[in-house]
Protein backbone atom coordinates (compact mmCIF):
# COMPACT_ATOMS: atom_id res chain seq x y z
CA UNK A 1 0.00 0.00 0.00
CA UNK A 2 1.11 3.40 -0.81
CA UNK A 3 1.41 5.93 1.86
CA UNK A 4 2.06 8.72 -0.66
CA UNK A 5 1.51 9.20 -4.35
CA UNK A 6 1.69 11.94 -5.29
CA UNK A 7 0.82 12.94 -9.91
CA UNK A 8 2.12 15.50 -12.25
CA UNK A 9 2.41 17.93 -9.64
CA UNK A 10 3.56 21.64 -10.29
CA UNK A 11 4.31 23.67 -7.88
CA UNK A 12 5.35 27.60 -9.08
CA UNK A 13 6.33 30.24 -7.34
CA UNK A 14 5.52 33.60 -8.60
CA UNK A 15 8.00 36.25 -8.43
CA UNK A 16 8.04 39.41 -10.26
CA UNK A 17 10.77 38.43 -12.58
CA UNK A 18 8.12 35.53 -13.57
CA UNK A 19 7.29 32.13 -12.92
CA UNK A 20 9.89 29.94 -11.06
CA UNK A 21 8.95 26.33 -12.09
CA UNK A 22 10.07 24.57 -9.09
CA UNK A 23 8.47 21.33 -9.08
CA UNK A 24 7.47 20.84 -12.96
CA UNK A 25 5.64 17.18 -13.43
CA UNK A 26 6.56 15.42 -10.55
CA UNK A 27 5.25 11.84 -9.71
CA UNK A 28 5.91 10.47 -6.53
CA UNK A 29 5.29 7.38 -4.54
CA UNK A 30 6.13 6.29 -0.74
CA UNK A 31 5.00 2.66 0.21
CA UNK A 32 4.10 2.07 3.56
CA UNK A 33 6.81 1.02 6.10
CA UNK A 34 9.62 2.33 3.38
CA UNK A 35 11.77 5.07 3.44
CA UNK A 36 12.45 7.23 0.19
CA UNK A 37 15.64 9.64 -0.77
CA UNK A 38 15.04 12.56 -2.64
CA UNK A 39 18.82 13.76 -3.74
CA UNK A 40 19.28 16.28 -6.36
CA UNK A 41 22.17 19.63 -6.54
CA UNK A 42 21.42 23.27 -4.50
CA UNK A 43 17.63 24.56 -6.02
CA UNK A 44 16.41 21.53 -7.73
CA UNK A 45 13.22 21.89 -5.81
CA UNK A 46 13.50 19.12 -3.39
CA UNK A 47 12.21 21.56 -0.20
CA UNK A 48 9.42 22.93 -2.58
CA UNK A 49 8.36 19.33 -3.17
CA UNK A 50 8.66 18.26 0.43
CA UNK A 51 6.75 21.94 1.45
CA UNK A 52 4.19 20.59 -0.69
CA UNK A 53 3.34 17.41 0.51
CA UNK A 54 2.34 19.39 3.64
CA UNK A 55 0.71 22.11 1.92
CA UNK A 56 2.97 24.59 3.61
CA UNK A 57 4.42 26.70 0.81
CA UNK A 58 5.84 30.07 1.13
CA UNK A 59 3.25 32.92 0.22
CA UNK A 60 4.30 33.11 -3.28
CA UNK A 61 4.48 29.80 -4.09
CA UNK A 62 1.11 27.26 -4.68
CA UNK A 63 0.49 23.88 -6.20
CA UNK A 64 -0.84 24.45 -9.17
CA UNK A 65 -1.97 21.39 -10.69
CA UNK A 66 -1.72 17.41 -9.72
CA UNK A 67 -2.97 15.13 -7.70
CA UNK A 68 -1.92 14.67 -3.97
CA UNK A 69 -3.20 10.78 -2.55
CA UNK A 70 -2.39 9.98 1.13
CA UNK A 71 -3.53 6.27 2.03
CA UNK A 72 -5.85 6.08 -0.95
CA UNK A 73 -7.88 9.58 -0.16
CA UNK A 74 -7.42 12.56 -2.19
CA UNK A 75 -5.30 15.09 0.34
CA UNK A 76 -5.17 17.62 -2.60
CA UNK A 77 -8.45 19.22 -2.35
CA UNK A 78 -9.12 19.87 1.29
CA UNK A 79 -9.37 22.87 2.73
CA UNK A 80 -7.04 24.60 4.62
CA UNK A 81 -9.14 23.80 7.87
CA UNK A 82 -9.76 20.04 7.16
CA UNK A 83 -5.79 19.64 6.21
CA UNK A 84 -5.09 21.36 9.40
CA UNK A 85 -6.98 19.58 11.48
CA UNK A 86 -6.68 16.10 9.75
CA UNK A 87 -2.91 15.60 7.95
CA UNK A 88 -0.97 18.61 8.44
CA UNK A 89 1.63 17.35 11.51
CA UNK A 90 -0.99 14.11 13.17
CA UNK A 91 -0.55 12.30 9.42
CA UNK A 92 2.57 14.15 7.84
CA UNK A 93 5.11 15.71 9.61
CA UNK A 94 8.06 17.64 8.66
CA UNK A 95 11.80 18.37 9.95
CA UNK A 96 12.25 21.32 8.39
CA UNK A 97 16.15 21.91 6.60
CA UNK A 98 17.51 24.45 9.13
CA UNK A 99 15.23 24.16 11.64
CA UNK A 100 17.69 22.85 14.50
CA UNK A 101 19.03 26.83 14.44
CA UNK A 102 15.38 27.70 14.51
CA UNK A 103 14.05 26.44 17.92
CA UNK A 104 12.72 29.47 20.23
CA UNK A 105 15.73 30.56 22.29
CA UNK A 106 13.77 32.00 25.32
CA UNK A 107 11.88 29.23 25.46
CA UNK A 108 12.31 25.85 27.33
CA UNK A 109 13.31 22.58 24.79
CA UNK A 110 10.47 20.91 26.50
CA UNK A 111 7.94 23.49 26.81
CA UNK A 112 8.43 24.04 22.61
CA UNK A 113 7.81 20.11 22.24
CA UNK A 114 4.65 20.84 24.70
CA UNK A 115 3.14 23.54 22.33
CA UNK A 116 3.57 21.00 19.10
CA UNK A 117 1.92 18.44 20.96
CA UNK A 118 -0.75 20.95 21.87
CA UNK A 119 -1.38 21.43 18.11
CA UNK A 120 -3.44 17.94 18.10
CA UNK A 121 -4.67 17.14 21.42
CA UNK A 122 -6.32 19.28 24.49
CA UNK A 123 -4.50 17.11 26.93
CA UNK A 124 -3.24 19.15 29.93
CA UNK A 125 -0.17 21.25 30.09
CA UNK A 126 1.39 18.47 32.77
CA UNK A 127 0.77 15.34 30.71
CA UNK A 128 2.13 17.49 27.75
CA UNK A 129 5.48 18.02 29.45
CA UNK A 130 4.92 14.48 30.81
CA UNK A 131 4.67 13.21 26.73
CA UNK A 132 7.76 15.92 25.93
CA UNK A 133 10.23 14.07 28.06
CA UNK A 134 9.02 10.94 27.16
CA UNK A 135 9.70 12.05 23.50
CA UNK A 136 13.05 13.36 24.37
CA UNK A 137 13.72 9.97 25.83
CA UNK A 138 12.60 8.13 22.30
CA UNK A 139 15.08 10.51 20.76
CA UNK A 140 18.15 9.64 22.89
CA UNK A 141 18.14 12.79 25.33
CA UNK A 142 17.94 12.38 28.98
CA UNK A 143 14.68 13.87 29.89
CA UNK A 144 15.58 16.06 32.49
CA UNK A 145 17.45 18.08 29.55
CA UNK A 146 14.06 18.95 28.32
CA UNK A 147 14.44 21.97 31.44
CA UNK A 148 17.28 23.52 29.16
CA UNK A 149 17.39 26.03 27.00
CA UNK A 150 18.63 25.29 23.22
CA UNK A 151 21.80 27.07 23.46
CA UNK A 152 22.42 24.86 26.04
CA UNK A 153 22.08 21.88 23.27
CA UNK A 154 24.72 20.41 20.87
CA UNK A 155 23.81 20.60 17.36
CA UNK A 156 23.27 16.78 17.43
CA UNK A 157 20.98 17.15 20.22
CA UNK A 158 19.24 20.07 18.77
CA UNK A 159 18.20 18.65 15.70
CA UNK A 160 16.91 15.24 17.56
CA UNK A 161 14.89 17.52 19.84
CA UNK A 162 13.54 18.60 16.22
CA UNK A 163 12.66 15.21 15.48
CA UNK A 164 11.24 14.85 18.56
CA UNK A 165 8.83 18.05 17.48
CA UNK A 166 8.09 16.03 14.55
CA UNK A 167 6.94 12.81 16.53
CA UNK A 168 4.88 14.92 18.92
CA UNK A 169 1.20 14.11 17.04
CA UNK A 170 2.50 10.86 16.39
CA UNK A 171 2.55 10.72 12.33
CA UNK A 172 2.78 8.15 9.91
CA UNK A 173 4.82 10.01 6.95
CA UNK A 174 7.76 12.52 7.85
CA UNK A 175 9.86 14.46 5.50
CA UNK A 176 13.04 14.63 7.13
CA UNK A 177 14.80 17.95 5.09
CA UNK A 178 18.90 17.12 4.94
CA UNK A 179 18.38 16.06 8.61
CA UNK A 180 22.34 15.54 9.02
CA UNK A 181 23.57 18.50 6.63
CA UNK A 182 26.19 20.89 8.67
CA UNK A 183 26.72 17.99 11.71
CA UNK A 184 30.10 16.37 11.90
CA UNK A 185 29.88 12.74 10.30
CA UNK A 186 29.98 11.19 14.16
CA UNK A 187 26.77 12.92 14.81
CA UNK A 188 25.48 12.50 11.64
CA UNK A 189 25.91 8.64 11.82
CA UNK A 190 24.39 8.87 15.09
CA UNK A 191 21.08 10.81 13.81
CA UNK A 192 21.11 8.17 10.66
CA UNK A 193 21.11 5.50 13.41
CA UNK A 194 18.42 7.35 15.24
CA UNK A 195 16.04 7.70 12.38
CA UNK A 196 16.66 4.09 11.22
CA UNK A 197 15.54 2.71 15.04
CA UNK A 198 12.37 5.60 14.79
CA UNK A 199 11.34 4.18 11.65
CA UNK A 200 11.62 0.26 13.17
CA UNK A 201 9.99 1.06 16.59
CA UNK A 202 6.93 3.43 15.10
CA UNK A 203 6.65 1.84 12.04
CA UNK A 204 7.08 5.48 10.22
CA UNK A 205 7.41 5.77 6.30
CA UNK A 206 10.13 8.43 5.16
CA UNK A 207 11.12 10.48 2.93
CA UNK A 208 14.51 11.90 3.36
CA UNK A 209 15.75 14.90 1.34
CA UNK A 210 19.57 15.75 0.98
CA UNK A 211 22.24 16.73 -1.64
CA UNK A 212 24.28 14.20 -0.39
CA UNK A 213 23.47 10.94 -2.00
CA UNK A 214 25.93 9.26 0.28
CA UNK A 215 23.25 9.91 3.54
CA UNK A 216 20.42 8.51 1.31
CA UNK A 217 22.56 5.55 0.46
CA UNK A 218 22.20 4.85 4.29
CA UNK A 219 19.14 5.61 4.92
CA UNK A 220 16.91 4.59 1.85
CA UNK A 221 15.01 1.91 0.25
CA UNK A 222 14.52 3.92 -2.82
CA UNK A 223 16.16 6.86 -4.56
CA UNK A 224 14.46 9.71 -6.46
CA UNK A 225 17.07 11.95 -8.25
CA UNK A 226 15.59 15.33 -8.76
CA UNK A 227 17.26 17.67 -11.77
CA UNK A 228 15.49 21.19 -12.73
CA UNK A 229 12.13 20.66 -11.12
CA UNK A 230 11.65 17.27 -12.47
CA UNK A 231 12.21 13.37 -11.17
CA UNK A 232 14.91 12.04 -13.89
CA UNK A 233 15.22 8.85 -11.85
CA UNK A 234 13.48 6.65 -9.65
CA UNK A 235 14.49 2.82 -8.49
CA UNK A 236 15.41 0.58 -5.40
CA UNK A 237 18.55 2.60 -3.98
CA UNK A 238 21.07 -0.62 -4.69
CA UNK A 239 20.15 -0.89 -8.13
CA UNK A 240 20.12 3.13 -8.47
CA UNK A 241 24.14 3.38 -7.28
CA UNK A 242 24.84 -0.29 -9.20
CA UNK A 243 23.88 0.66 -12.50
CA UNK A 244 22.41 4.71 -12.67
CA UNK A 245 20.38 4.96 -16.44
CA UNK A 246 20.88 8.69 -16.06
CA UNK A 247 23.93 10.53 -16.67
CA UNK A 248 23.38 13.35 -14.31
CA UNK A 249 22.42 10.25 -11.68
CA UNK A 250 25.58 8.57 -12.84
CA UNK A 251 27.42 12.09 -12.09
CA UNK A 252 26.06 12.52 -8.71
CA UNK A 253 27.03 9.05 -7.72
CA UNK A 254 30.83 9.35 -9.04
CA UNK A 255 31.02 12.57 -7.44
CA UNK A 256 30.74 11.68 -4.13
CA UNK A 257 31.94 9.42 -1.59
CA UNK A 258 30.95 7.44 1.25
CA UNK A 259 30.33 8.86 4.62
CA UNK A 260 33.44 6.95 5.51
CA UNK A 261 34.95 9.34 2.81
CA UNK A 262 34.57 12.34 4.42
CA UNK A 263 37.74 13.92 4.38
CA UNK A 264 38.13 13.76 0.63
CA UNK A 265 34.89 14.94 0.09
CA UNK A 266 36.30 18.28 -0.07
CA UNK A 267 38.94 16.90 -3.42
CA UNK A 268 35.72 15.73 -5.16
CA UNK A 269 34.83 17.92 -8.52
CA UNK A 270 31.15 18.38 -9.16
CA UNK A 271 29.51 17.54 -12.81
CA UNK A 272 31.00 20.39 -14.75
CA UNK A 273 28.58 23.20 -15.23
CA UNK A 274 25.61 24.99 -13.20
CA UNK A 275 22.06 24.10 -12.98
CA UNK A 276 19.45 25.81 -14.71
CA UNK A 277 17.70 28.91 -13.97
CA UNK A 278 14.09 27.66 -13.20
CA UNK A 279 12.99 31.09 -14.37
CA UNK A 280 13.59 29.95 -17.93
CA UNK A 281 15.17 26.16 -17.79
CA UNK A 282 16.36 25.29 -21.05
CA UNK A 283 14.20 24.39 -23.89
CA UNK A 284 14.39 20.18 -25.20
CA UNK A 285 16.03 17.80 -22.11
CA UNK A 286 16.78 20.08 -19.19
CA UNK A 287 20.06 18.10 -18.40
CA UNK A 288 21.15 18.31 -22.11
CA UNK A 289 24.21 22.11 -21.93
CA UNK A 290 25.38 19.50 -19.07
CA UNK A 291 25.40 16.05 -20.52
CA UNK A 292 28.45 14.15 -22.09
CA UNK A 293 25.70 12.40 -24.17
CA UNK A 294 22.88 14.92 -25.79
CA UNK A 295 22.68 15.05 -29.22
CA UNK A 296 20.44 16.69 -31.22
CA UNK A 297 16.86 15.34 -30.33
CA UNK A 298 18.06 16.28 -26.47
CA UNK A 299 18.19 19.93 -27.49
CA UNK A 300 15.00 19.94 -29.55
CA UNK A 301 12.05 17.34 -27.57
CA UNK A 302 11.46 17.68 -23.95
CA UNK A 303 12.71 15.15 -21.53
CA UNK A 304 11.14 11.85 -21.86
CA UNK A 305 7.85 10.52 -20.08
CA UNK A 306 9.55 8.12 -17.24
CA UNK A 307 10.71 5.15 -19.60
CA UNK A 308 10.37 0.98 -17.41
CA UNK A 309 13.85 -0.05 -16.67
CA UNK A 310 12.24 -2.75 -14.32
CA UNK A 311 9.70 -2.97 -12.31
CA UNK A 312 11.43 -1.04 -9.54
CA UNK A 313 13.70 1.37 -11.58
CA UNK A 314 12.44 3.88 -14.41
CA UNK A 315 14.48 6.61 -16.03
CA UNK A 316 13.68 10.13 -17.82
CA UNK A 317 16.52 10.43 -20.71
CA UNK A 318 16.74 9.89 -24.35
CA UNK A 319 19.70 8.14 -24.33
CA UNK A 320 20.08 6.45 -20.95
CA UNK A 321 23.45 4.75 -20.19
CA UNK A 322 23.62 1.16 -21.20
CA UNK A 323 21.23 1.44 -23.84
CA UNK A 324 22.28 -0.20 -27.00
CA UNK A 325 21.68 2.19 -29.31
N1 LIG B 1 9.73 31.79 -2.02
C1 LIG B 1 10.35 31.64 -3.20
N2 LIG B 1 10.17 32.53 -4.21
C2 LIG B 1 10.75 32.38 -5.40
N3 LIG B 1 11.56 31.37 -5.71
C3 LIG B 1 11.81 30.45 -4.75
C4 LIG B 1 11.23 30.54 -3.45
N4 LIG B 1 11.65 29.49 -2.71
C5 LIG B 1 12.46 28.77 -3.52
N5 LIG B 1 12.56 29.35 -4.74
C6 LIG B 1 13.30 28.84 -5.91
O1 LIG B 1 12.74 27.58 -6.24
C7 LIG B 1 13.77 26.68 -6.67
C8 LIG B 1 13.73 25.45 -5.81
O2 LIG B 1 14.08 25.79 -4.46
P1 LIG B 1 14.17 24.71 -3.29
O3 LIG B 1 14.44 25.46 -2.04
O4 LIG B 1 12.98 23.86 -3.34
O5 LIG B 1 15.44 23.87 -3.74
P2 LIG B 1 16.27 22.76 -2.95
O6 LIG B 1 16.50 21.65 -3.91
O7 LIG B 1 15.62 22.46 -1.67
O8 LIG B 1 17.68 23.49 -2.69
P3 LIG B 1 18.73 23.34 -1.48
O9 LIG B 1 19.49 22.06 -1.73
O10 LIG B 1 19.60 24.53 -1.61
O11 LIG B 1 17.96 23.31 -0.19
C9 LIG B 1 15.08 27.46 -6.60
O12 LIG B 1 15.34 27.94 -7.88
C10 LIG B 1 14.76 28.57 -5.63
O13 LIG B 1 15.53 29.71 -5.92
MG1 LIG C 1 16.20 22.61 0.30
Amino acid sequence: MNVLEASDLKVYYHTAKGVVRAVDGVDFIVEEGTSVGLAGESGCGKTTLGLSFLKLLPENGAIESGSLVFEGDDIYSLDEKTFRENIRWSQIAMIFQGAMNALNPVFKVEDQISEAIKLHSNKKKKERLQMARDLLKKVDIDPTMGRHYPHEFSGGMRQRAMIAMALACDPKLIIADEPTTALDVIVQKQLMDLLRRLKAEMNLSLIVISHDISVLAELCDYLNIMYAGRIVEWGEIEEIFENPRHHYTHGLISTFPTVEDEEKKSRFEFIPGAPPNLLDPPLGCRFHPRCPAATEICMQEPTPEMRRISEKHYVACHHPRGDLD
